[in-house]
């Protein structure tokens, strides 16, 4: 039985011994091609045009592009300032590049590329098991509604959110997926859909505005989502929509799971206040795909995330452990948090 990534058959990111290679995520769905990073300026390039996105996919290129510096020779201190300021919301970012400076001490070539490997092949393994612990809350012919893409485009495995939804759909359960387009980058459209597609996972793609009206209709049995950073008190930041999501599944009654990896809680966060939003070019509103949509002289406001209290989360699905709501108020018994 080939595993869920062979089945899937691509590469989000690969380490060609002196390069990084990714699939260009901004040509998707209508073309598979690869971006080359021989340099960190370049993955420092592909993170803020989201050639590479979703939280730990770009962790996981700026380990790598910390591996550059340090094999060029460069001042790693330098290219780690440039890689964590590329993004500001995603906690994984930081992550990887405190987790690469230590390692860049040792002036080892093998050993830091060992470590940008070895960041990668964890971040594989906290999915599947993320996967694992998450498949059991997808019953037998369930509709799960999902925002953003949190799949294998987004990690470097099956993915968060989708993983969970891949895993349950290979054990051989029927599982249908409403995907919202998620605007304005159409990440839902242009990559949740095509990998949906790629596993054979039946599903349905919506305007974000109609999730509302499906979940009234009872035609919503669960959603889930993946992260971008949990707080201390479970309040956590994820793709624009995502807030206004919960607060529909908590008004239908509906369960609402947030995916994400241990490196997504974020220790020095309080609160969601505390959390920095990314706010993207206004073009990415006025236009589509260069075509602008609006008036010349309009404006437009584009934060990337919004946060959601974590009170409005049904259960966070980790790779370690399901945190529900009365965990947090209990004083974090799993150890995710202080
Ligand atoms: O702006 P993006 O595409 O990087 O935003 C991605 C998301 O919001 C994902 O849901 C999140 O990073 C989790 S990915 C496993």
């Amino acid at each position: 039985m080939n595993s869920i990534s062979e089945r899937l058959n691509f590469r989000t990111l690969e380490w060609r011994g002196d390069h990084l290679r990714l699939i260009d995520q901004r040509a998707l769905p209508g073309k598979e091609e690869y971006l080359e990073c021989r340099t960190a300026a370049e993955v420092v390039s592909a993170i803020k045009t989201m050639a590479i996105r979703g939280a730990p996919a770009i962790g996981i290129a700026a380990a790598y592009g910390m591996a550059l510096a340090a094999i060029a020779g460069q001042d790693y201190g330098e290219a780690a300032l440039l890689l964590k300021n590329s993004r500001p919301t995603a906690a994984n970012l930081a992550w990887a590049v405190d987790r690469m400076t230590l390692i860049c001490e040792s002036h080892d070539s093998a050993k830091i590329v060992g470590e940008a490997k070895a960041i990668e092949a964890d971040d594989a393994m906290m999915c599947r098991q993320i996967g694992a612990n998450g498949a059991g809350f997808l019953a037998d012919g369930i509709n799960v509604l999902t925002h953003c893409n949190a799949g294998a485009l987004a990690t470097g495995g099956i993915g968060t959110a989708l993983g969970i939804i891949y895993t349950a759909h290979f054990s051989g359960k029927r599982i249908h997926v409403w995907v919202d387009e998620t605007r304005p980058f159409l990440q839902g459209a242009r990559l949740t859909a095509w990998e949906l597609g790629r596993a054979g996972v039946p599903h349905t793609l919506i305007c974000d505005s109609v999730a509302a009206s499906l979940m009234a209709a009872g035609k919503v049995d669960c959603v889930i989502v993946g992260a971008d950073r949990i707080a201390r008190n479970g309040d956590f930041a994820n793709k624009i929509g995502t807030y206004g999501l919960a607060v529909l599944a908590a008004h239908h009654n509906i369960p609402f799971y947030v995916a994400a990896p241990s490196s997504t809680f974020d220790k020095q966060c309080c609160t969601g206040e505390d959390i920095v939003v990314e706010e993207r070019d206004p073009a990415e509103v006025t236009s589509i795909s260069g075509t602008r949509i609006c008036p010349a002289d309009s404006n437009a406001y584009n934060p990337a995330f919004d946060i959601a209290p974590g009170s409005l989360v049904t259960s966070f699905i980790t790779e370690k452990e399901i945190i529900g709501a009365g965990d947090w108020e209990a004083g974090n018994p799993h150890g995710l948090l202080p």
